[in-house]
């Protein structure tokens, strides 16, 4: 089990590496590295298990950050509107267009590799088609997709293939965005 501990910190020069594609299909160890990450979302999501084991909250989780410079991750988040939950096990993902429009987080991105009170405005692309990779983690059956995501999951999504490039939120955080709007959460709207 993938515990705080185990989390890769800036400043560590794997977070910094580009990650290699990984043979397909996947061995079992990468298949592995998948099941683990996406456990470690799953628990870190739930407030018994994460409060247990002291792991802080998270929406994704790549290679990198367990010190495996391969391109796998794992991303586990609703749309905001609360409707549909984006749960994928990525391998070999390429970004192969970015949509012009921008948005960002409004509370701030944060990164498991990054201390907890570090948070910051970073522009992301409002919509995204990558081609990948899917992997269903309990048959490890694989498919090869092109995936359309905009909105909250695609900026979960770009945060995570950042991480297989080297690159971390820090890096592209701005002080403010005032010409572009931030992501609308239905849940906000009801408060
Ligand atoms: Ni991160």
């Amino acid at each position: 089990m993938i515990m705080m501990k185990d989390i890769i910190q800036e400043g560590d020069p794997i977070l910094r590496k580009r990650s290699e594609n990984v043979p397909l299909p996947l061995n079992n160890k990468d298949l592995e590295t998948l099941r683990q990450m996406m456990e470690y979302i799953v628990n870190s999501q739930d407030e018994e298990i994460s409060k247990q084991y002291g792991l802080r909250p998270a929406v994704g989780l790549s290679a990198p950050q367990i010190g495996l410079n391969r391109k796998l991750f794992c991303m586990r988040c609703p749309d905001e509107k609360g409707i549909a939950m984006h749960s994928y096990a990525v391998c070999n993902p390429t970004i192969v267009s970015f949509s012009e429009e921008q948005t960002y987080l409004g509370g701030g991105e944060g990164c498991l590799s990054v201390p907890e009170n570090e948070n910051g405005l970073v522009p992301r692309s409002m919509r995204i088609k990558a081609r990948m990779v899917l992997v269903d983690l309990e048959t490890g059956n694989m498919e090869k997709v092109l995936m359309k995501l905009s909105g909250y999951p695609a900026i979960v999504f770009q945060h995570e293939y950042d991480h297989l490039l080297g690159i971390l939120f820090v890096d592209k955080v701005k002080p403010e965005l005032p010409k572009i709007k931030p992501i609308a959460f239905v849940s906000d709207e009801a408060e």
